[in-house]
């Protein structure tokens, strides 16, 4: 008997989930990306990209498609399609389980300073002019057009379209990972005395944080928005062995 299951995508753990989970024969695996990306990287199963129509949408595409398992492992920012995965599963009544890696925590030396929002962020700047590494995406960098006194390097993986609306931004392109020693040299190159950061979690994004505890740079975080509450790990592997005990054949039995 084959298992359909759907990974709601668009992060690395996603992407390592989907290729794990493919490679046992009675799984059927299908990623979805949001389709922000121009061009993602490869992701080695089957997928689908573009929003569903809200949680509706996602019931509806569940049951049609007659999945078995949804998974939700997007991005922890990504708070509208958690919200609607969880809604979606319990209409479609189909399980749900969520990839939620841990946020990343302030150890000594780190100068955080933790807001609610890309808008807070962008006053808890302050009033005089600084030097700021944007490097929360391109999706909200538009928030900081408020505070136009700070120069501004903005890191995304896609342009951001349209340009800021401020006199010193510069643009760069790039993908994680970063490594912390190339992160130090590029806040160095840049004069950068404060970054604005998620909370992402993982290493991939760490170099930055890291990079400025030892260059003694404040970092202004945004913070997690709020998750539905649904069974979850927190690695790939976790996540696996949930979804392989779900499945096993003793459990299906009842035994
Ligand atoms: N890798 C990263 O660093 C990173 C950072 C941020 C975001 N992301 C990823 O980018 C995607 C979009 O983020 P967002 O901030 O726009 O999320 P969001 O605000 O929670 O979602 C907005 C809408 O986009 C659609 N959507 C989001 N994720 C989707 C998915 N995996 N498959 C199909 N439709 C999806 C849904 O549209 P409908 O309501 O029409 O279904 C959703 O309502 C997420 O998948 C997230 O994991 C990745």
């Amino acid at each position: 008997m084959t298992h359909r299951i759907l990974i709601l995508g668009g992060t690395t753990e996603a992407r390592q989930l989907a290729g794990r989970l493919a490679r046992r024969k009675d799984f059927s695996v299908t990623l979805s990306l949001a389709g922000r990306t121009e061009s993602p990287v490869a992701q080695g199963v089957p997928v689908r990209v573009g929003g569903f129509g809200g949680a509706e949408g996602l019931a509806a595409y569940l049951r049609d498609e007659q999945v078995d398992l949804l998974i939700d492992a997007t991005h922890p920012y990504a708070a509208r399609i958690s919200a609607n995965a969880t809604e979606a599963a319990e209409r479609a009544g189909v399980p749900i389980l969520a990839l939620r890696r841990p946020g990343w925590e302030p150890v000594a030396g780190d100068r955080w300073t933790m807001v609610d929002s890309v808008a807070e962020a962008a006053s808890a700047l302050g009033t005089a002019s600084r030097r700021v590494f944007l490097a929360i995406g391109r999706q909200e960098a538009g928030a900081f057009e408020a505070a136009p006194q700070h120069g501004y390097l903005i890191r995304s993986v896609d342009p951001v379209d349209p340009k800021l609306a401020v006199p010193d931004a510069l643009y760069l392109l790039a993908r994680g990972p970063f490594a912390e020693a190339d992160e130090r040299a590029l806040l160095e190159r840049h004069g950068i005395d404060a970054i604005v950061s998620k909370n992402s979690g993982g290493e991939a994004t760490y170099g930055k944080i890291a990079a400025a505890r030892a260059l003694g740079i404040e970092v202004v975080i945004i913070r997690r928005p709020p998750l539905p509450d649904v069974p979850s790990a927190e690695t790939v592997d976790a996540l696996a062995a949930k979804v392989d005990h779900l499945f096993d054949p003793v459990a299906e039995r009842g035994v």
